[in-house]
């Protein structure tokens, strides 16, 4: 869908993008709604959270850049009342008119190849962009909430991994770009709430799959899925030996939105902590495709960790949270997605805009 952006936008460095015109406000939609602001609204699980945050009864505004998102991923929102979007760069000044009772911080790239490819913007995003949302968050006397990842672990010694373990990370290795921005993005935020006394929230999400994420971006779910769905061989790194533990989409988001209502401030894993290797997951996939390609092995990349499994005793004892949909539930609803994709769509290779943000 074209999208026409505005020329006055209403705050100046903030383009809002113009969205297509309202239908009639529904009865009953006097009451103001709490105000919640979610950056990364047009990647895969930024929008998801605005579908959920809407569910809720909140005015949602998306943020995003659209440096690996899309907005085909909030397309379905343009026509409400209650959302709004937002085409910056969070690493760049952020601001937004009005009140805010919350602030999902999620923009970053999130997949090896795409921090890869993007580290500068990578680290800009961990460092500066949560720098701004903090500063953002203590004016509008808001709770903001910060997207970590199971990265911060590196390549862990200790199995599973619990919050208490400080990790094992490369600091100058592939993937430093992306674990020591989001391992700063912990200690920024530890620093405003023990400093300003802000209210911070901060979850560790493990790998996570589900509708909308991009075929392209290298994670082994959508790597797989694209493969059988083209008919190519699937690759596996390694051996295949190497160890995943998967959560489906909703279950994050049921737990993230608990750990923002909750009243704790240190980190939480948030995962599932059933494991599966590697090569029995392929196998898994050509199972559920019905497709009859081999497995083929190419070298594993350094710094690929061997295992990642977390211990979610917190977030049980805590939120009252678990993964509730299994690996063959989620992965029959995923593919569902990837299936109904256009076949240009199925091989695109890369994703659009990184030609054009490469070199900002
Ligand atoms: N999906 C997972 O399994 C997983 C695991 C661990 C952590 N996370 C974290 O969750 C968050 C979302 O990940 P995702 O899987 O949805 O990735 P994604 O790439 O689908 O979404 C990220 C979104 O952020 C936007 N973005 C990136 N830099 C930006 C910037 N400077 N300004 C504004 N927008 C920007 C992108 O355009 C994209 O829409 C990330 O912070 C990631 O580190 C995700």
């Amino acid at each position: 869908m074209a999208k026409k952006f505005s020329k006055k936008a209403p705050v100046a460095s903030t383009p809002r993008v113009d969205l297509p015109a309202k239908s009639a406000k529904p009865k009953g939609s006097a009451k103001t709604k709490d105000r919640v602001l979610i950056t990364g609204a047009a990647g895969f699980l930024g929008s998801h959270l605005c579908d959920r945050f809407l569910k809720e009864g909140y005015h949602v505004i998306g943020m995003d850049n659209l440096i690996t998102g899309s907005l085909k991923n909030i397309e379905h929102l343009f026509h409400r009342e209650d959302f709004e979007f937002y085409h910056h760069d969070v690493s760049k000044f952020v601001h937004v008119p009005g009140e805010l009772k919350y602030i999902l911080h999620f923009a970053s790239p999130a997949s090896p190849i795409d921090y890869e490819k993007i580290p500068i913007q990578t680290l800009k995003v961990g460092s500066l962009g949560t720098h701004n949302l903090l500063g953002l968050a203590r004016v509008k006397k808001a709770r903001i909430l910060v997207a970590s990842t199971s990265e911060v672990y590196g390549d862990p010694k200790v199995h599973p991994q619990n919050e208490s373990y400080w990790g094992h990370v490369n600091p100058v290795g592939k993937r430093s770009m992306y674990d020591e921005a989001k391992r700063f993005q912990e200690a920024i935020t530890m620093a405003y709430h023990h400093y300003h006394g802000l209210e911070t929230r901060m979850v560790r999400i493990f790998n996570t799959y589900g509708p909308r994420m991009r075929l392209n971006d290298g994670r082994v779910v959508p790597a797989f899925m694209g493969q059988a769905l083209r008919g190519e061989d699937l690759t596996i790194f390694g051996k295949g030996d190497q160890t995943r533990s998967f959560c489906y989409v909703d279950d994050l988001i049921e737990g993230i939105y608990r750990l923002l209502l909750s009243n704790y401030a240190g980190p939480v894993n948030v995962g599932n902590p059933k494991e599966i290797t590697i090569k029995q997951f392929a196998e898994e996939i050509l199972k559920l495709t019905g497709t009859k390609q081999k497995l083929i092995y190419k070298p594993l990349p350094s710094d690929d960790p061997m295992q990642r499994q977390p211990d979610i005793t917190l977030a049980k004892k805590l939120l009252k949270w678990e993964p509730k949909v299994d690996r063959a539930e989620g992965m029959r609803r995923t593919y569902a997605y990837f299936k109904g994709l256009t076949k240009k769509e199925l091989n695109e290779k890369e994703h659009f805009s990184f030609e054009k943000y490469a070199r900002k």
